[in-house]
């Protein structure tokens, strides 16, 4: 096992990637919280961790809002104890022309892809630098290198996750925390219902499977991956 005895909360890990995350980290050895806002998900998730062998929770949580953070991260840590692994993952788009967003959609995407993941290491980066050491892995995506129709919203945002990133480990190697690594993920097309809803006649077989992006975060959560921080590693099939 890769992860034995770490405790890890992942957001958006009731369904998609989040659920391969969720579910990989607990066959490796580490205690689970999963954190969205569908609490039937994230029962029926925590069940398959618990199957598995491993104290999970469900832990209600709007990733946008900076209070439910607090008492989100609470309770995971007097559920669990602690936070090793610290895994951004919840996301989502709404895919318009610029001409047709509305500033509040806009907002809306910005919310929850980036401000949530800048919200996550604001409330859990401390635990992690006062124990001096941790993992913080950002699900962040390839279209934050391109811009294409439709994406303005999701791809800026993504881009930002990706600068946030590089942030965050410079902060913790300047505050004298090697031990706490930050590094994002970047994943081409992944079957899952936020790509099915943009994509209804794809194939989902025809494209990579959360199981895969799952594996990249088990590797940066592991003590392999001890020396790689502030890095966007590309996960893609082509
Ligand atoms: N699928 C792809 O092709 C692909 C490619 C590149 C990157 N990504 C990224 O991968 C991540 C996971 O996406 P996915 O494809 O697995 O999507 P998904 O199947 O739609 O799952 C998204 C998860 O995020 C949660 N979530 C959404 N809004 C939330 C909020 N405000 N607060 C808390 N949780 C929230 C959802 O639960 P609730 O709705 O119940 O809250 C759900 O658990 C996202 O960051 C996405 O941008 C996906």
């Amino acid at each position: 096992m890769r992860l034995p005895g770490k405790a890890a909360l992942v957001t958006g890990g009731g369904r998609g990637i989040g659920r391969a995350i969720a579910l990989a980290f607990a066959a490796e050895g580490a205690d689970v919280a999963v954190a969205a806002r569908s609490v039937a998900q994230l029962e029926a998730v925590a069940a398959e961790c618990r199957a598995l062998g491993r104290h999970a929770v469900p832990v209600p949580l709007d990733v946008t809002d900076a209070a439910a953070w607090r008492r989100a991260v609470d309770a995971v840590l007097a559920e669990l104890g602690r936070i090793d692994i610290l895994v951004n993952n919840a996301g989502g788009g709404i895919f318009r022309w610029i001409v047709d967003m509305a500033p509040e959609e806009f907002d809306q995407v910005v919310a929850l892809n980036l401000r949530s993941v800048f919200l996550g290491m604001h409330t859990v980066a401390p635990h992690l630098i006062e124990r001096g050491s941790g993992r913080i892995v950002n699900v962040s995506s390839m279209a934050a290198y391109g811009g294409g129709p439709e994406y303005c919203a999701y791809s800026a945002a993504k881009a930002g996750v990706n600068l946030l990133t590089e942030v965050m480990a410079r902060e913790l190697k300047a505050a004298g925390r090697p031990g706490v690594t930050c590094n994002a993920i970047c994943p081409g097309p992944v079957a899952s219902e936020l790509r099915s809803s943009h994509f209804p006649d794809e194939d989902p077989a025809s494209i990579m499977q959360p199981s895969e992006v799952a594996k990249v975060a088990v590797f940066l959560s592991s003590d392999e991956a001890s020396g790689i921080s502030g890095a966007a590693l590309n996960v893609r099939h082509y």
